[in-house]
């Protein structure tokens, strides 16, 4: 990315951002700057209005009920599936699980392909820069099976250390699972190749899309990955709607993870027999408002385009470095170069929560502390960071004010 260059895109970012009620909010008094949407990105009209059309007049239950509501529900819970699929280039429906959000994913996988897989020896392949939801659920499960943990390190400069990959990879690893954008780094890692060098090794892969699915154009085929989970609230939708993508062939030979209503094919006292993927995975009612709000948010996200989105977001990022090192005793993590829309730094004067309280006061939402990354701020011996993140409906004005109020923020702390 170049650090200046501004992206020329025909869109009409200042109309798109009226899309989004909250952002007319005041906060402290001033105006919201609202620079917290790798947490949680806000939501635009259209999706508000999709779940309040579900709930006015659509809101059944899924697959058990013999009447006009519950088909209605249940035909726009699958079309919802189907959305998903398209958005990720799945082959087909039956390979996208609905679930709480990217966590639940990776416990899916880790717990219930984890739990049938692995045995002592074996190795799971992560990377130093993982989110604790790609780090804690494959402890879990390494505790219980007798498996390994092994991870890739990660440079001084917020890379990987990929020319270590091939010590690692080694025939003892079963499954590589990592991050696409960096959480608290903006990396951006090499997705396709790190599929294709795991495969060639004889390990399945798992991409954790959190940062990247509502950022850029992601293809599954094209990555080569065999899961990729992601959570629909960074990506404009609802809280507590996410998928996982599961190659057919994989995610068929799953065993079912939680058991209980919508999941059966029958059930007697003894023992039960299930459903085939990925209906399996779907025990009790499931989220149908938020799978619903899911694919309003993926039509939303397409219709403005994922190229267009990316490079927005690039031009708001090289924005914010740029002018970031402008401020005094400033320091800023992770590469200069291919970058998700965040940016992590630390202010010699100030612990990252008395600076992200400081911006508080000023309308200015920020994200201070370890950002469920303890392992690598520990590897970059800092207590925590202050993290700016930025989606399309934040403005390069936006940024400028940043700017004045952590440059106050400087002179207030020293
Ligand atoms: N994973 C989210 C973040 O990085 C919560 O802020």
């Amino acid at each position: 990315m170049n650090a200046t260059a501004p992206a020329a895109t025909s869109v009409d970012w200042k109309t798109i951002r009226e899309d989004f009620p909250i952002l007319r909010e005041r906060v402290q008094g001033k105006p919201l700057i609202y620079f917290d949407s790798a947490a949680t990105s806000q939501k635009p009209r259209a999706v508000i209005d999709a779940l309040r059309h579900y709930y006015e007049h659509d809101n059944a239950n899924v697959h058990r009920g013999l009447h006009e509501l519950s088909s209605r529900a249940t035909e726009a819970y699958e079309k919802s599936r189907q959305r998903v699929a398209d958005y990720l280039g799945a082959a087909s429906a039956d390979e996208i699980v609905f679930t709480r959000g990217t966590t639940e994913g990776i416990n899916l996988i880790a717990q219930a392909w984890g739990g049938k897989v692995l045995r002592a020896g074996d190795v799971i392949l992560l990377t130093e820069m993982e989110h604790h939801s790609n780090l804690v659920p494959w402890q879990l499960i390494a505790e219980r099976t007798g498996a390994r943990l092994r991870f890739v390190p990660v440079r001084e400069d917020g890379t990987l250390a990929l020319e270590e990959l091939p010590a690692l990879l080694t025939s003892e690893v079963k499954l590589f699972a990592f991050t696409h954008v960096s959480n608290s780094l903006g990396t951006i890692n090499p997705v396709a190749e790190l599929c294709a060098k795991a495969r060639a090794a004889g390990a399945l892969t798992l991409v954790d899309a959190a940062q990247s699915a509502g950022h850029l154009p992601i293809d599954v085929q094209e990555m080569g990955c065999d899961f990729l989970v992601f959570s629909g609230h960074k990506m404009c939708a609802p809280t507590g709607i996410g998928a996982l993508y599961g190659r057919a062939e994989i995610l068929d030979s799953i065993p079912a993870w939680h058991g209980g209503g919508e999941m059966i094919v029958s059930v007697s006292l003894e023992k039960s027999t299930f459903k085939k993927a990925p209906h399996r995975f779907e025990a009790g009612t499931p989220n149908i408002a938020g799978a619903i709000g899911l694919a309003a948010a993926i039509d939303y996200i397409e219709r403005i385009g994922r190229a267009e989105i990316f490079a927005h977001d690039a031009m708001l990022t090289a924005h914010a470095i740029d002018r970031l090192a402008e401020v005094p005793g400033m320091r800023i993590l992770g590469p200069t170069e291919k970058r998700g829309a965040l940016v992590g730094f630390v202010m010699e004067a100030a612990h990252p929560h008395d600076l992200t309280t400081f911006a508080d006061q000023q309308g200015l939402a920020l994200r201070g502390g370890h950002h469920c990354n303890q392992p690598l701020m520990r590897k970059f011996g800092l207590p925590g960071t202050t993290r700016a993140s930025f989606y399309f409906y934040n403005t390069i004005a936006e940024i400028d004010r940043m700017i004045e109020i952590l440059r106050d923020a400087a002179r207030f702390f020293s």
